[in-house]
């Protein structure tokens, strides 16, 4: 195993870097390539087809420029719908993002679960198995929130956070049947754990908000445990866009140990 051999972080925006500062503080020594599918974003209001198409496709290519060790796809929206195929295609080791239903279920002290995903997230059968299989006798209120996809966009563009968004995707759990007694939240989107403090405060600070990035970095830890890892050049961010030049932007990526950008 070549030491520089990057782990590969995908996602269609910026809801990946909050996988890898969880990866960081377990892996600080690893070489991370850091891909966003700007082009393509917003995943979550797309269909089936062209998220697998554009998932697969595009780690094809980064695989085959970048040669990781591993891939992980930090995006519970591509996951959900095309980490089988992606696991048929790429001969490496493929990490997923899978919502957080098993421990919130085990964390409900109500039994009344939400869950905030994308609209494409929401509506696969992958998230009804986990409800069956791990929420059974629990309530699981889901609700589509496109728009903190946005707004964590925003966020870490140094943009104002939209409290609008913040509190329709909360009016939207708390409105449904059972909604008044939602005392944990699952965040189905990488996107939404960059928007914790803002929903902490509308939420109220009696409902517990989970998500799975500490998780997949734990995944990933497991995996290249053993190999050698030593960085030979700065972390590098992938655009499939051209990436936005402001220099706020440039200093997020580096809060987040990506020194140099470029496009694909
Ligand atoms: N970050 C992605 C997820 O975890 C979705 C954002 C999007 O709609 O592209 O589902």
């Amino acid at each position: 195993m070549d030491p520089a051999s990057p782990v590969l972080l995908f996602d269609s925006g910026v809801g990946g870097l909050s996988v890898l500062a969880e990866l960081r503080k377990l892996l600080p020594d690893m070489p991370v390539i850091y891909a966003a599918d700007s082009a393509g974003l917003p995943y979550g209001t797309k269909t089936e087809a062209e998220i697998a198409a554009r998932v697969s496709g595009l780690l094809g290519v980064l695989s085959e420029r970048y040669r990781p060790r591993l891939a992980t796809i930090a995006c519970n929206t591509a996951s959900t719908i095309a980490l089988g195929m992606v696991r048929e295609v790429l001969r490496i080791p493929i990490v997923g993002t899978v919502p957080a239903i098993k421990p919130a279920a085990e964390m409900t002290k109500t039994g009344v679960i939400g869950l905030l995903g994308t609209a494409a997230t929401i509506r696969q059968r992958y998230v009804d198995n986990l409800e069956s299989e791990f929420a059974a006798g629990k309530r699981l209120i889901r609700f589509p929130a496109p728009g903190l996809v946005e707004a964590a966009e925003a966020k870490l563009r140094g943009d104002p956070v939209d409290y609008n968004e913040i509190g329709h995707a909360v009016a939207g759990l708390r409105g449904q049947p059972g909604g008044e007694d939602i005392d944990t939240v699952v965040l189905a989107c990488t996107h939404f754990p960059l928007l914790n403090d803002e929903l902490q405060e509308v939420l109220g600070p009696d409902v517990k908000l989970i998500d799975g990035a500490a998780g997949i970095a734990r995944r990933i830890a497991t995996l290249v445990e053993g190999q050698p890892m030593a960085r030979q050049a700065p972390d590098l961010a992938v655009f499939t866009s051209e990436p936005d030049s402001r220099p706020s932007f440039a200093k997020v990526l580096s809060h987040y140990g990506l020194e140099r950008v470029e496009r694909l």
